[in-house]
């Protein structure tokens, strides 16, 4: 059984996750319609996977014994200066999350929670991998520029990337 101190934090973090997948439905339709199909397809899948991290503590707070709220969800941004300020966003967001899943592990190993401190590992891990994600695309934007050909290159390669979710074909 859940403490009512980590149930909340939980379902904080679902709403969080839902967010931030919002955001990223946002980042996708702003590329698609400015001409960047691949990038648009990027955010698309990056979304989905967001809502995964969502519903996988959702489940995980009922399985619990808990109570798993169906988040409202605030409004992003809908305007965006370059493909730049998308993955600088996008950066910004997932260190936002990092810093709340640690939040949330401290809180677990306080409460000697051990189900949900080895819960949250996956979490943990997945904060190193989305990081450096968005760190290593930023890294490209630099060296290939932000024009011309280097960009169309970019965006083909970020049209190339699937959701690391079960069942993932990449397709709508
Ligand atoms: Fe669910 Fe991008 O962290």
């Amino acid at each position: 059984m859940l403490s009512e101190k980590i149930e909340s934090l939980l379902n904080d973090q679902v709403q969080h996750e839902f967010e931030a997948g919002n955001w990223y439905l946002s980042m996708s339709s702003w590329a698609e319609v400015n001409g960047f199909h691949g990038t648009a397809s990027f955010f698309l899948e990056q979304s989905k996977e967001e809502h995964f991290h969502a519903m996988k503590i959702f489940h995980y707070v009922n399985d619990r014994d808990g109570h798993a709220i169906a988040p409202s969800i605030a409004k992003p941004d809908s305007e965006f200066d370059s493909i730049r300020h998308l993955f600088e966003r996008g950066l910004e967001l997932e260190q936002e999350n990092t810093r709340k899943i640690n939040v949330l592990v401290e809180a677990a190993k306080e409460e000697k929670d051990h189900a949900t401190d080895q819960f949250l590992q996956w979490y943990v891990d997945e904060q190193v991998e989305e990081e450096d994600l968005f760190r290593t695309i930023l890294d490209k934007l630099n060296i290939l520029g932000e024009k011309g050909p280097g960009l169309y290159m970019l965006d083909q390669e970020l049209g190339q990337r699937r959701a690391e979710i079960p069942g993932n074909s990449g397709t709508e």
